[in-house]
């Protein structure tokens, strides 16, 4: 096996200027509620990375050997505050978008995180409806908190597990964390109303894919929504090689010779899974059994109708999981003078959205199916999954 590569590139201080068309009189552009990039695709939804710390090591995602204790992670300074985060989201919903996920690395380690979810649900979508306000969590502190998560306002949780193999779970998280906790802070978010719960496992061929029929027995029935995803080539250190990507075509196929599935129509355009229920004995879909998603962003890009947009811990804004750099909004946010102000803020969203090209899942299955996709990327624990 060839040595892993783990390139030391630290993306986060390179930002990309926001055009100035965006604060003069003659071509600063308001809200509207709906924008559209340049391939007609909509805004709608916004990640927002509250921390750039986890408590957890994947490989896939965070490995130890480059987030180490002299790893530097971000100043409590460079964070945006919750207040900076609301204003900012507030500008978005005004945009068009109508959910938003917070994110981390793990989100339920920013102090107090109940705080910014009360600000959060607070804000009204354009046509006047609650947003759907959600969050991705390794679960490790689920137990604790469900309650006064949903108390604070959130509507439901995503939980990621890799397996349910207690010796399989600890090497994947790398910090001996065991399973069992996880799956109790699932219940608790269960018990405490945060559904429909879904649950994403990366599958990496060669560690974790026994795991996928266990899994998929568990969770049918439950009124969890699991879903499998490809290993992806996000970030610059998790090593990443074709060789480990188990293509989701094969998990259909291999959860449907023992569980017979239908392929289901997606529930919102631009999703980044497609669904397969649970057939009955008839081959129809058997709601009361549920359904598993599949999320393929390297054997089947979903770019097309891609509507997400990533808000990263310190306040710059990300067109693509994959992007190399995001425009700085915090300095919009922080500065003293009229360039504060929420209407140059909205022109900035608009004028970056417009311009956006972004796609580079489809790019990247354009290219050898082993081509090297070169190290500029940012950390998915710093922009959000
Ligand atoms: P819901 O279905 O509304 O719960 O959300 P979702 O599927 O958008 O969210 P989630 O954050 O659970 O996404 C699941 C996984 O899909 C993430 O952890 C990423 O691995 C991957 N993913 C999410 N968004 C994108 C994207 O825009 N591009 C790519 N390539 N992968 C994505
Ligand atoms: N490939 C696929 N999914 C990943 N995630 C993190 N890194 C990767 C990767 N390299 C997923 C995690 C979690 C979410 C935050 O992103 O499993 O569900
Ligand atoms: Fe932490 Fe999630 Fe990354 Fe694992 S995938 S290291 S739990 S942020
Ligand atoms: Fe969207 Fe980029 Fe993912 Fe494509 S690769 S779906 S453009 S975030």
């Amino acid at each position: 096996m060839p040595p892993r590569v783990v390139p030391l590139i630290d993306q986060r201080s390179a930002s990309l200027v926001t055009p100035a068309a965006a604060f003069s009189p003659d071509t600063r552009v308001a809200a509207s509620g709906l924008l559209s990039d340049t391939r007609g695709r909509p805004l709608r939804d916004l990640r927002i990375s509250v921390t750039d710390r986890c408590n957890f090591r994947c490989n896939y995602c965070m490995p130890k050997e480059v987030f180490d204790k002299d790893y530097a992670y971000l100043p409590h300074s460079a964070l945006l505050s919750f207040e900076e985060i609301t204003r900012i989201a507030k500008v978005f919903v005004a945009h068009g978008v109508q959910k938003i996920r917070l994110t981390g690395g793990e989100p339920l380690l920013r102090k107090n995180i109940e705080r910014l979810i009360e600000q959060l649900s607070a804000l009204r979508t354009v046509e006047g409806r609650p947003l759907d306000l959600t969050l991705t969590t390794n679960g490790s502190l689920l137990a604790r908190k469900a309650r006064a998560l949903k108390a604070a306002g959130l509507q439901r949780v995503t939980v990621s597990l890799d397996g349910l193999d207690d010796a399989v779970f600890r090497s994947m998280n790398d910090v001996d964390f065991p399973v069992a906790d996880v799956l109790a802070g699932i219940e608790a978010a269960q018990e405490a109303g945060l559904g429909p719960i879904k649950i994403n496992m990366v599958v990496k061929r060669g560690t974790n894919e026994h795991e996928i029929l266990p899994m998929a027995r568990r969770f049918r029935g439950s009124g969890i929504v699991l879903r499998f995803i490809e290993y992806m080539d996000v970030g610059a250190t998790n090593g990443w090689r074709m060789n480990e990507v188990l293509a989701s075509s094969e998990v259909v196929k291999l959860i449907h010779a023992e569980l017979p599935l239908v392929q289901l129509d997606p529930a919102a355009p631009g999703e980044t899974a497609e669904r397969w229920g649970y057939a009955d004995a008839s081959g129809q879909h058997d709601k009361a059994m549920g359904e598993i998603g599949v999320i393929s962003s390297v054997t089947q890009a979903f770019c097309g109708d891609c509507n997400r947009a990533r808000l990263s811990t310190e306040g710059k804004l990300f067109l693509c999981l994959f992007a190399a750099q995001g425009y700085d909004l915090r300095s919009l946010v922080r500065a003293p003078t009229s360039e504060a102000s929420d209407a140059n803020l909205a022109s900035a969203i608009a004028h970056i959205w417009t311009g956006r090209t972004d796609r580079y899942s489809e790019l990247r299955s354009a290219m050898a199916p082993d081509a090297g996709t070169g190290g500029r990327r940012v950390e998915m624990s710093y922009i959000g999954g």
